[in-house]
């Protein structure tokens, strides 16, 4: 059993998606010690005051408590129009709703793929920024953006490039390590 329990949220809701990729090949890369859980948003509704005034609807609960739960999170944003995907915006939105928000002080790793040449990197800046907001704690560095994702995926949607798998295991490893640094504190 894992000491260090971490949840990875996807921003994409397509089957093929490059970045739900990206995230169950992190789950394949945890160092020994943690482990990653995938929790697919496809069941979060669009946010609506009206309804979170009435209570937090069963989707955004469970959600809310897994973020709430795990040691760390590991998001893999796509980028629309320079932008995370509206789906993931509107699970943070209606996540960070009080009480208790639970981004709070969480150690937060980033992951992003796109078909062209940039690999995602505005989208992770956009995230990053509410992250400030929020007061997640980023992990800074290795930086991974699959450019060219197109290519470095198989058919059945798992990473091939090995210089990206390289990648995404130092950042999974630099999250443990963060993490364990954050939990000293
Ligand atoms: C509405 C929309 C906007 C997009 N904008 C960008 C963009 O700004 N930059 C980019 O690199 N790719 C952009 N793309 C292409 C996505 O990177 C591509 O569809 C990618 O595969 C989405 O991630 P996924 O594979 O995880 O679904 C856009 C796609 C959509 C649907």
């Amino acid at each position: 059993m894992a000491d260090l329990r971490f949840l990875g949220i996807s921003g994409s809701l397509r089957k093929g998606s490059f970045n739900s990729a990206a995230l169950r090949a992190a789950a394949g890369l945890m160092p020994a010690g943690a482990s990653l859980e995938i929790f697919d948003i496809s069941a979060i509704p669009l946010y609506n005051e009206d309804v979170k005034v009435q209570g937090f609807p069963e989707p955004v609960q469970k959600l809310r408590e897994k973020i709430a739960q795990a040691d760390g999170l590991v998001f893999a944003t796509p980028e629309y129009n320079y932008s995370v995907s509206g789906v993931l915006k509107n699970a943070i939105d209606w996540a960070s709703r009080p009480p208790e928000q639970p981004f709070n002080d969480k150690p937060v790793a980033i992951v992003s793929a796109a078909p062209g040449l940039f690999g995602g990197t505005r989208a992770q800046h956009n995230l990053r920024q509410m992250g400030i907001f929020l007061n997640m704690r980023f992990v800074n560095k290795p930086e991974v953006s699959i450019a060219g994702s197109a290519s470095k995926f198989d058919a059945d949607g798992t990473l091939t490039d090995e210089t990206a798998k390289g990648l995404i295991k130092d950042l999974m490893a630099e999250l443990v390590t963060w993490t364990r640094r954050l939990k000293k504190a």
